[in-house]
């Protein structure tokens, strides 16, 4: 579920309408699928009796996790698994291309894996029809993820989404097989990009061997062609998802369907093993009085841990006052008049 909360800000309230209206136009396995299109609703506010409007969307929830957390916390992926996945993704992209639009902000973090395997494309926050803004296939509004943008995305500058798109999907293919970005950022400055922009992929290879201490043949020369061509600096020379997928790494072995899932029921188990230790460690980092008001009133601890976080964000420590008043008043007061001071 998507929420926005402030029903007053007209540019969040065309995205979330924007977002689901494209929803209810896809109709594929590796999309999420929407549940509910944008609806007007009450939610239980802070303090828990008020009640604020708020708009949302709900899709289905995929059970699994971000392909970021799986890459993160339970390690990159062999080159036949990540073909597993990058074919999904393919597939998932290709139908996108096809039904004319541009996703624009794709990225391990916005890329789902359900418990079945099975990839999932959400966050249609920045997607736009892909002839662009005059019917020429160019865009002109600055879009996406930094360390995701393809060079010619800059401002003031018009780009072509299909192009942008592929070059994002060659960042996400990297991260699956080497567990770290190619690059902090697709300009001159950065000191891998660059080989790039001077047409030397050899010479970023050799750097990215030599800083991450990889032994030779790290990775395969089919991926790396690949990948070369999809983060080319000049967008005319990036293959189409038709070209990716006639590629020779694409073509390559893919393991069976029962070894993804015996592999990734692991990998899940790990997930959530972490999900749990991390939530218990967040219990011990709350605040006392913050908690003991929190449980007084039945809210659960992923609320008191928003509430926590913004207080120590906006105070870094509790002011002593209410330290003072924690101990003489009803923690419902209590939890009321932080939150009052923290709002204001
Ligand atoms: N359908 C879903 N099922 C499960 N988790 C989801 C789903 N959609 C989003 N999420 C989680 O919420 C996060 C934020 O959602 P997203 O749509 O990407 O919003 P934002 O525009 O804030 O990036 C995602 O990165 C993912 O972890
Ligand atoms: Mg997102």
């Amino acid at each position: 579920m998507k929420i926005q909360n402030n029903l007053f800000d007209q540019i969040e309230d065309a995205q979330i309408q924007n977002e689901s209206n494209l929803y209810l136009a896809f109709n594929h396995e590796n999309i999420t699928q929407l549940i509910k299109p944008a609806s007007q609703g009450m939610l239980h506010g802070f303090p828990p009796n008020e009640l604020i409007n708020v708009r949302y969307i709900v899709s289905e929830y995929i059970n699994g996790g971000e392909l970021f957390d799986y890459i993160a916390y339970t390690g990159k992926f062999s080159e036949q698994v990540a073909r597993y996945f990058f074919n999904q993704f393919m597939n998932g992209l290709s139908y996108l291309h096809t039904a004319c639009y541009v996703h624009r902000d794709i990225k391990v973090e916005n890329l789902m894996l359900d418990s079945n395997c099975i990839l999932k494309f959400i966050d249609f926050g920045f997607t736009a029809r892909s002839q662009g803004d005059n019917n020429d296939g160019l865009f002109s509004d600055f879009k996406g993820t930094e360390s995701y943008l393809a060079p010619e995305v800059r401002p003031g500058q018009q780009y072509d989404g299909i192009k942008v798109d592929i070059f994002a999907a060659g960042i996400v293919l990297f991260i699956m097989l080497l567990g770290h970005p190619p690059f902090y950022k697709a300009n001159a400055q950065d000191p891998f990009y660059r080989y790039f922009r001077k047409n030397r992929p050899e010479d970023f290879w050799s750097v990215i061997q030599h800083n991450y201490s990889y032994n030779q043949g790290f990775v395969s020369d089919e991926f790396k062609q690949l990948f070369n061509k999809m983060v080319d600096f000049k967008p005319a020379n990036r293959p189409n998802i038709q070209m990716i997928m006639q590629s020779s790494w694409l073509k390559g072995p893919i393991p069976k369907d029962d070894e993804i899932k015996d592999e990734f029921k692991i990998r899940l188990k790990k997930l959530e093993e972490k999900r749990i230790k991390e939530e218990e460690e967040q219990k011990q980092k709350n605040h006392p009085i913050i908690h003991d008001a929190g449980n007084n009133l039945g809210i659960g601890d992923i609320q008191i841990q928003e509430l926590d976080n913004k207080i120590m964000k906006k105070f870094k420590k509790i002011p002593g006052k209410f330290t003072y008043k924690g101990l003489k008043m009803d923690p419902k007061l209590i939890l009321s008049n932080i939150i009052n001071y923290v709002t204001q």
